[in-house]
């Protein structure tokens, strides 16, 4: 496909909205707060803000400017601009796509639980008096049928905006919506804030406590960091290739990283207060969002809206983000098997769908299926988060710090400053494959 052919995102606006609707997602609603309260608060948030600073934006440029040098995905971009074809690169960037298909099967399964707390918010069933246990329907509701139809109708939510391109699809769609989240955070934080006894959930948030800081604590700040950003399997090389000749690509991934870490601190905002303020049990994942926040709602003056409110928020984050995960699937089809959009779009969904059944039935049907004791939505997660996504990591900085020719990497930086550039640069080669060596060994071994 010709550099002149090749859709682009049209605005600035609509950059800012798909780049900060694939990096906004469950990562930073159920994961960061968490993570923040549980490792020493402030201090924590500190260690995720300099690995997002000096790790992180050097890596998501990369990935953009990977994108739009080449304009295609992260395998022909590592052909592209490996010199001699990039025979060996080019694995690198199967194993990209490789891990956004199967993160897409588990995280749609996700996704799609928060369409079923979303339907029960509206009808009110999720709120209603009575002999609610939360933690009993939840365990029933992840092991039954229904898990499996939601994840279907998310990843049909998904074949459709894909299905539509790039700027009638996932564009338009990350202009609503991103919006939308925005303005559901606000009016959910300044709620939270104003219930009695919501300091201590910001204290819970905030409070710098160095004694729980460790060298685990920067690594789960970068870990949680990659994840959020979704750096390292080529979806933010997909988006680059989308970005007109003019998006400035520091300042982009700056906004981007900015945001992405506001919406997570805004998260912790809205939820530990509530938690607080009910003489709650702050809890980690799932627990937190599908078990906890469902029993304060009930509690809660008008539940039943600010619980719809709640999933509709969590809802558009994954949905965002899946739709930035299928276009990865979605891209490589059409460039490496000259396949139509549709085709295309069939054959990843097609993939997607298959997996994501297992998934969605690994709390139920399927869980007796395990391999080390885990599921196939465990391992999924395990395999991609721990081991696919650092070494993606790694690999796209050491190619774009050492590889790629210097010129066509600091034109792709410019109008930033020279000696931002350089900056960058000198993270990429240096900083960022030993600082990301660092968490996978410590995944992996710790
Ligand atoms: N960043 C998203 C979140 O925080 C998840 C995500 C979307 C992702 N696309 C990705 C993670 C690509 C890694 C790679 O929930």
């Amino acid at each position: 496909m010709t550099e002149e052919n090749r859709p682009k995102f049209t605005t600035r606006f609509g950059v800012i909205a798909a780049t900060v609707g694939t990096a906004v997602g469950l990562g930073n609603i159920w994961r960061f707060p968490y993570e923040v309260g549980s490792h020493g608060g402030g201090a924590f948030l500190l260690a995720n803000i300099l690995c997002v600073v000096f790790i992180g934006i050097p890596v998501v440029c990369s990935e953009f400017l990977m994108g739009r040098a080449s304009r295609r995905n992260i395998f022909g971009a590592m052909s592209a601009l490996a010199p001699e074809g990039g025979r060996w690169w080019r694995f690198a960037g199967l194993l990209g796509v490789a891990s956004g298909t199967l993160i897409l099967s588990f995280y749609a399964v996700v996704a799609g639980w928060t369409l079923e707390y979303l339907f029960q918010s509206v009808s009110g069933s999720l709120t209603t008096e009575g002999t609610h246990q939360s933690h009993i329907e939840f365990a029933d509701f992840t092991a039954g049928w229904r898990c499996l139809f939601w994840t279907i109708v998310l990843l049909a939510i998904n074949t459709v905006v894909v299905l539509r391109g790039v700027q009638k699809g996932i564009e338009k769609v990350s202009n609503w919506l991103m919006p939308l989240l925005f303005v559901l955070l606000v009016v959910m934080a300044v709620n939270s804030v104003l219930l009695p006894g919501a300091k201590a959930g910001l204290e819970f948030l905030f409070r710098p406590d160095f004694s729980h800081v460790d060298a685990s604590t920067f690594l789960s700040a970068l870990g949680q960091a990659f994840f959020s950003l979704s750096v390292g399997l080529g979806t933010l090389t997909v988006y680059g290739s989308y970005f007109p000749s003019d998006t400035k690509i520091v300042r982009s991934a700056s906004i981007m990283a900015g945001l992405d870490t506001m919406v997570a601190i805004v998260a912790g905002v809205i939820i530990f207060p509530a938690v607080f303020s009910f003489g709650m049990e702050p809890a980690a994942g799932p627990q937190l969002v599908f078990e906890v926040l469902p029993d304060i709602f009930r509690q809660m003056t008008g539940g039943a809206v600010w619980a719809t409110m709640f999933f509709l928020l969590l809802f558009i984050a994954s949905l965002t983000s899946t739709i930035s995960l299928s276009e990865t699937g979605v891209s490589f089809c059409v460039e490496r098997w000259h396949l139509s959009r549709g085709k295309a779009v069939a054959c990843t969904m097609g993939f997607v769908t298959f997996f994501g059944v297992f998934c969605a039935l690994s709390f139920g049907p399927m869980s007796a299926m395990t391999v080390f004791g885990m599921t196939i939505f465990d391992i999924f997660d395990y395999v991609t988060s721990n081991i696919f996504l650092p070494v993606g990591g790694m690999l796209v900085s050491i190619f774009v710090g050492w590889v790629v020719d210097r010129p066509t990497v600091a034109r792709q930086l410019s109008p930033a400053p020279r000696f931002l550039c350089r900056v960058v640069i000198f993270l990429l080669r240096y900083i960022c494959p030993l600082a990301i060596l660092a968490v996978f060994l410590n995944n992996i071994l710790g």
